[in-house]
């Protein structure tokens, strides 16, 4: 990130990372029945030795059913079933800690849908080999988006240029959802506290990495709009989005005129 003797960046160059250990795709499914067989046979056939967690919020389409039924054919699928729609953020802070307390060394964000596509997911891997946390990014060079309409392409850049100059954070996709982390560097962003529910539970974490002093880097990816199903995206997430942003953009400041660093995603 930034450059010079003596910055972090300088640091890091000396930096030696460890092994990555065994990988754990986390995927929030809420109403995929159309696409969750597809997804996890991608990811067996993409990344063999990983293995695969679908975290279903009870949806009424029997998306969980069907993750049941691909579990009992393939020891490395396994289904989290939650009692119901609790948000994005939620599913992964329950994910995450199912796949902590199971002894994996990789976290991998995943959408269901095949907007993150699994064959890119070796790319993100060999990153992460270098770094504390790898994004998916499709707002640098090499990085696109299929499919999409210009209304949401405007929504989803202007959330990254909005949370990157509010919350001060060197990225140029804040708001991706297909990532990897080391447990290591989960383990040090104090889930505990994080209450975003939403979306804008994928910028909470970035700010947070960043915010700690991680390694973060951005590996471009080509984001496929669904061709199944429906977004879940919709005007809460929006709004939950633009003031938590907000919030923590003027905590930082405030934090930083009364040198109680009250931004601090630790606090
Ligand atoms: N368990 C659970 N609970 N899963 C959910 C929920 C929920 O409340 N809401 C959404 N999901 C799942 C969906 O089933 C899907 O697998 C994934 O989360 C992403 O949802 P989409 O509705 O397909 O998201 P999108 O395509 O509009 O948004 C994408 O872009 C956002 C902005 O860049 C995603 O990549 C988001 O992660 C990203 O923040
Ligand atoms: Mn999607």
């Amino acid at each position: 990130m930034n450059d010079g003797d003596g910055t972090p960046a300088a640091q890091e160059r000396g930096r030696k990372f460890g092994p990555l250990g065994t990988t754990l795709v986390i995927i929030p499914t809420y109403n995929e029945a159309e696409n969750v067989k597809g997804i996890v046979g991608r990811v067996r056939e993409a990344v063999p030795e990983a293995h695969v967690l679908v975290a279903d919020d009870n949806s009424p389409d029997g998306t969980g059913k069907l993750a049941d039924e691909l579990a009992a054919h393939d020891d490395q699928v396994h289904v989290l079933h939650r009692k119901g729609k609790e948000g994005l953020g939620a599913a992964y802070l329950a994910g995450f800690r199912w796949g902590l307390d199971h002894g994996y060394g990789v976290l991998v964000e995943m959408d269901a849908d095949g907007s993150h596509q699994p064959e890119e997911l070796p790319r993100l891997l060999t990153a992460l080999k270098g770094a504390d946390l790898v994004l998916g990014s499709r707002w640098v060079p090499g990085g696109r988006v299929v499919n999409w309409p210009k209304s949401r392409e405007f929504l989803s850049r202007g959330g990254s240029t909005y949370s990157r100059l509010m919350l001060d954070v060197p990225l140029r996709d804040v708001t991706g959802g297909y990532r990897a982390f080391r447990r290591e560097t989960l383990e040090g962003l104090g889930l505990g506290d994080v209450a975003s529910q939403g979306y804008c539970f994928q910028v909470d974490l970035a700010r947070r990495a960043v915010k700690a002093g991680y390694h973060v880097v951005e590996v471009p990816i080509t984001f496929v709009e669904r061709a199944l199903g429906d977004s879940k995206m919709n005007r809460d997430i929006v709004v939950e989005a633009l003031w938590r942003v907000t919030a923590w953009g003027l905590g930082e400041r405030v934090g930083k005129i009364t040198g109680k660093g009250g931004g601090r995603p630790q606090e």
